[in-house]
């Protein structure tokens, strides 16, 4: 993810401006195309400068105040510069109550972590989140808004740390079956 400020060039491709296109001619309100554009400049520029919220209020022709808003609510759209990797662990309801915080605490002293949440290499970002709607595999882990990881120990945490590390791509972890029959009662 690029996030050298001084070098930042805030324009979308011609590829990225049709797909922002392609998301507008799917609402009758054009502002309605304004979260996955958020995200694709997100994906693009690592995070939500106040340039890259002009230009998605630009490239969709709304107002800066209603991008700037929307981007200002939700928690997957970050609001400063970051390090490539989040760790967003669960420590609401069922996962605080069986290790949610306890994974959380481990995650930040495995990366030696600074009061804000971030590893000394630089590479991380932790912080606690509220439910993830998977509190039957809990404690849950998400990784940088996608990934999910299941029933969080010490040692996944360490695995998911290490892999990142040598970039690698966390894989799909299925519910297990034993699960799942709770979910199809
Ligand atoms: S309480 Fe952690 S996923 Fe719901």
């Amino acid at each position: 993810m690029p996030c050298n400020m001084e070098s930042m060039n805030y324009t979308f491709t011609e590829a990225e401006k049709a797909e922002i296109q392609r998301h507008i001619e799917k609402y009758p309100d054009r502002r309605s195309a304004v979260m996955p554009a958020l995200w694709i400049a997100q994906e693009k520029f690592g995070w939500l400068s106040n340039d890259a919220i002009r230009l998605v209020a630009e490239t969709i022709d709304i107002p800066y105040a209603h991008v700037y808003g929307v981007a200002s609510f939700y928690t997957m759209y970050f609001k400063e510069e970051v390090p490539p990797h989040l760790l967003e662990v669960c420590t609401c309801f069922t996962c605080g109550e069986i290790g949610g915080e306890e994974m959380l605490a481990y995650a930040r002293e495995y990366l030696e972590a600074d009061e804000k949440g971030r590893s000394k290499d630089g590479l991380f970002w932790t912080r606690s989140a509220e439910c993830l709607g998977a509190c039957d595999t809990g404690p849950v882990c998400q990784i940088t808004n996608r990934r999910y990881v299941h029933r969080l120990t010490k040692e996944k945490v360490r695995e998911v740390i290490e892999a990142l590390r040598a970039g690698k791509e966390i894989p799909y972890e299925p519910i297990p079956l034993n699960d799942q029959s709770i979910l199809d009662d």
